[in-house]
């Protein structure tokens, strides 16, 4: 697809790419969010959809009525469209809605732990926290450890899978970090872990939205086994996220929350579950959220995943290229070019604490932008050299600042004229730095 040096040609297709917001001269200028890994703005086609569907809006499974009938079956007909997006096998999957990605490893976690038989879990050290935390105290956990680079250790895999001869039940990486970008070679990763009986869950909350991703036939030796997203990242409001497995993990155990639609039968003394994916979705089900999402993948599929991840790339390319022409800017994780990348920097401007460079991004040029650990605090540490000494020191004493990174998250709608923007506003606050530090406090 041809795409104009300045323009993205996605822009139009999203909603609040133009809003006005003011900075702190009292200017209003054309806010830009860089801030895309945390949530993305909706797509229009989504909010058209969400309207269209109004009329029809009532009850999924709990009436006969005929608005009843129509939403329950565009609810049930949407787990084919999600498990079609990502290659999904529909008579051995099943899609199972939540909140989000957090929602979905917990609920994940409280599933697979029922069978205590075997609770050995590989995790690694990029994780989100969501993909960590869900884990611990159910779970005897190791961690595969990231090289000088941040990037996974496969090697480390290996020997990991191999010391516990059979014993790991999963294991459980990031598609792309959320703090990086690196996208992690997740078939060879699948391909280790069965070869050691293990399964291997991928979280995809910053892969799915910007790469194309394909679970493959259970019977690959590169299958994935659990895929979870969220479809707030993909353009798609409205709450709901995704957890796809074999519909055999989730057939006999009891669901993490029960209530109302979970049950066949009950009574004081006999409950028979309903089976998966319904005894999973306790309470009335966020069918405005699926209607969303299966919008959101209309739309993307209709756009191309391969066009948008190679557009994104090339926003990623050309501002590491930009910033690394800056002395006063540290940049993590960019010195292999080869790397497989989804467009997420992380930097510092040197002298000018995290916090400090996103305000000044915010309020004197409204750029947003990430700052602090992005919820993956094991991670960034490592990839700042943080002692155990000095993280002794801010567990103990709450006033220490917090050291962090800031983070530049790509869109496809995001284009080189907002790169440009902010790169002048980084190489202004550089060469103002004790302007803009007598300006802005340079506590962190
Ligand atoms: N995990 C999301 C982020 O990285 C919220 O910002």
């Amino acid at each position: 697809m041809y795409h104009n040096l300045n323009k993205s040609i996605y822009r139009n297709l999203i909603i609040g790419v133009d809003t006005k917001i003011p900075i702190s001269n009292g200017d209003i200028v054309t806010a830009i969010n860089f801030d895309n890994a945390a949530t993305t703005p909706p797509f229009i086609s989504v909010l058209k959809e969400i309207v269209n569907y109004s009329p029809w809006y009532s009850s999924i499974h709990r009436g006969i009525g005929y608005k009843s009938l129509v939403s329950s079956k565009i609810y049930e007909g949407s787990r084919k469209t999600v498990l079609d997006f990502v290659g999904g096998d529909i008579e051995k999957d099943t899609v199972i809605y939540v909140k989000n990605t957090t929602e979905a490893i917990n609920k994940l976690s409280n599933t697979l732990c029922k069978d205590s038989k075997q609770n050995f879990l590989l995790s690694s050290d990029m994780e989100h926290h969501s993909n960590d935390l869900p884990w611990r105290n159910k779970y005897n956990i190791d961690y595969v450890s990231v090289d000088q680079c941040g990037k996974l250790r496969l090697k480390d895999l290996e020997y990991k899978l191999r010391k516990n001869n059979g014993k790991v039940k999963l294991v459980t990486v990031a598609g792309a970090s959320n703090v990086t970008g690196y996208v992690n070679p997740i078939y060879s990763i699948a391909a280790l872990a069965h070869r050691y009986d293990a399964k291997i869950l991928v979280d995809g909350a910053q892969l799915v939205p910007h790469a194309p991703i394909d679970v493959k036939a259970h019977h690959s030796e590169e299958h994935i086994d659990y895929l979870v997203f969220s479809a707030h990242k993909m353009y798609a409001p409205f709450g709901t996220g995704v957890l796809i497995g074999p519909i055999d993990t989730f057939k006999d155990s009891a669901p993490d929350y029960v209530g109302g639609g979970t049950v066949e039968i009950v009574n004081r003394n006999y409950i028979k579950w309903k089976s998966p994916p319904d005894k999973e979705e306790a309470g009335s089900p966020n069918i405005m959220g699926v209607v969303a999402l299966l919008s959101a993948i209309k739309t993307l599929g209709s756009l191309g995943m391969n066009n948008i991840r190679n557009y994104e790339e090339s926003l990623t390319k050309y501002t590491i290229n930009r910033l690394k022409a800056l002395p006063g800017v540290k940049l993590y994780c960019v010195s292999d070019k080869f790397a497989a990348r989804v467009g997420i920097i992380s930097f510092n401007i040197r002298g000018v604490p995290h916090d400090i460079t996103a305000k000044i991004l915010s309020y004197e040029w409204g750029i947003a932008v990430r700052n602090g650990c992005f919820c993956a605090q094991p991670y960034v540490k490592k990839l700042l050299n943080i002692s155990e000494e000095a993280e002794e020191h801010y567990i103990k004493d709450n006033s220490i600042k917090r050291p962090g990174m800031v983070r530049i998250s790509f869109g496809m709608y995001n284009d080189y004229s907002e790169i440009d923007l902010m790169v002048d506003a980084i190489s202004e606050i550089i060469k103002n730095k004790e302007y803009y530090l007598d300006k802005y406090g340079k506590e962190v």
